[in-house]
């Protein structure tokens, strides 16, 4: 049993909740802050559920300082892994302010609450999509960066603030520097393998699984599939996916690391979280068919705006410096996906 406590911001959602799991299941004291705009606190009774494990839960938004200051003084975390934040695409390009405001700002008030007390240690759920386009498609920490997108823009400027957060205190030589992790992932999909946890996305879903699944269970009619004419193996988009248990895993071993000796004096390092191989779309759809017996009904559509052809991780850091990597297959991921779809068709509610 370790005594640490862990405060998870936006626990309740789709990544944060299997990081709850693992975090009770690795003996933490998980302390969750979610303002529940894109979750449900039956997330967090299932966490339980699996584990056996009872959790702290405040519903407060992170940009509420005197609510964050009040949890911080109360629950006394030693580590935050900060997941809280907007990530649908579409939606940043449409209301940029708000994802600035929430993903951004939010992360300034996350940090002020913690610099003021003293909780220095952070792992944070960045993105593969902070990447610009790059000709070589697998992609190392060092590639530059260029979103190109208000969502992913506001990922590359947290982690700009992050970086200099990290180098005010190497300047200062702070005795207890800021020790940081950026986490970049990669396509997390899948489900805990008991099925009562997974993502339940609202609407109609904007990423692949999530549609492919719909489309397998009868919800929808109908994958589209973005564009054939790809200079891919098939044409179609490929990408490195990763299984949403594997993803969480990382961040176990990140918060490891940040009390290991490559951070004994302070730092912010980014790594990549992917499996290190991409698949296409139609590959995808193949695996999905024939793990779970569905026909996936699709048509060939248009490229879709913003996607890039192909784009698959170099984890090799993750596994040099964090001593993780990838356990399941695809096989586990799509079966996971389907465990999960059909034992919750209407996901939580
Ligand atoms: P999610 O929407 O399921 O979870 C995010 C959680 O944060 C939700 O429970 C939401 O209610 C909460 N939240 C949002 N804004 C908040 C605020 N201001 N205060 C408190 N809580 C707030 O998303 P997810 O897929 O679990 O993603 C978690 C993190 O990982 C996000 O930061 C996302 O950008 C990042 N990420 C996700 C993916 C992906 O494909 N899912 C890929 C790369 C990075
Ligand atoms: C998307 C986001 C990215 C985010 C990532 C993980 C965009 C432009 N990018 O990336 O910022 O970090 O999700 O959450 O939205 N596809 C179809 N039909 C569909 C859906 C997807 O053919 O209905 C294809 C896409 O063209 C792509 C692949 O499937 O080739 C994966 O798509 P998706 O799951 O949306 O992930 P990304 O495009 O990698």
């Amino acid at each position: 049993m370790n005594n640490q406590t862990v405060l998870v911001t936006g626990g309740a959602g789709y990544i944060g909740s299997h990081a709850c799991v693992e975090l009770l299941q690795a003996g933490f004291k998980v302390v969750v802050v979610d303002n529940l705009t894109n979750s449900k606190p039956e997330s967090l009774s299932r966490v339980q559920q699996i584990t056996g494990k009872s959790l702290t839960f405040y519903q407060a938004d992170i940009r509420d300082k005197q609510a964050l200051t009040e949890i911080f003084a109360k629950e006394s975390p030693s580590t935050v892994i900060h997941f809280a934040g907007l990530k649908a695409v579409g939606e940043s390009c449409e209301q940029p302010q708000l994802y600035y405001h929430n993903n951004v700002y939010g992360t300034l008030v996350l940090t002020e609450v913690m610099t003021n007390a003293n909780v220095k240690q952070l792992v944070f759920s960045s993105s593969a999509t902070v990447y610009s386009e790059s000709a070589s498609k697998q992609y190392t920490e060092n590639f530059p960066l260029g979103a190109c997108n208000p969502y992913g823009r506001s990922k590359a400027m947290i982690e700009d603030i992050l970086r200099d957060l990290s180098a005010a205190d190497q300047i200062k030589q702070t005795e207890s520097p800021w020790k940081i992790a950026l986490l970049r992932y990669f396509n997390p999909i899948g489900a805990h393998q008991s099925g009562l946890i997974g993502e339940d996305p609202n609407g109609i879903p904007n990423n692949l699984m999530p549609y492919v699944a719909q489309v397998a269970i009868g919800k929808l009619p109908q994958l589209s599939v973005f564009g054939d004419d790809y200079p891919t193996r098939d044409g179609t988009g490929v990408r490195d996916y990763i299984h949403v248990v594997d993803l969480v895993k990382g961040h176990i071993k990140a918060i490891a690391a940040l009390a290991g000796e490559k951070f004994e004096a302070g730092g912010c390092r980014a790594y990549n979280l992917g499996a290190g191989r991409g698949y296409s779309v139609l590959e995808m759809i193949n695996a999905f068919e024939q793990v779970t017996g569905k026909t996936i009904n699709y048509k060939i559509s248009p490229r879709r705006t913003g996607d890039i052809a192909e784009c698959f991780a170099n984890p090799g850091l993750a596994l040099k410096e964090l001593n993780w990597k990838v356990e399941k297959n695809l096989d586990d991921m799509v079966a996971d996906t389907w465990n999960w779809q059909t034992k919750n068709p209407h996901g939580y509610a």
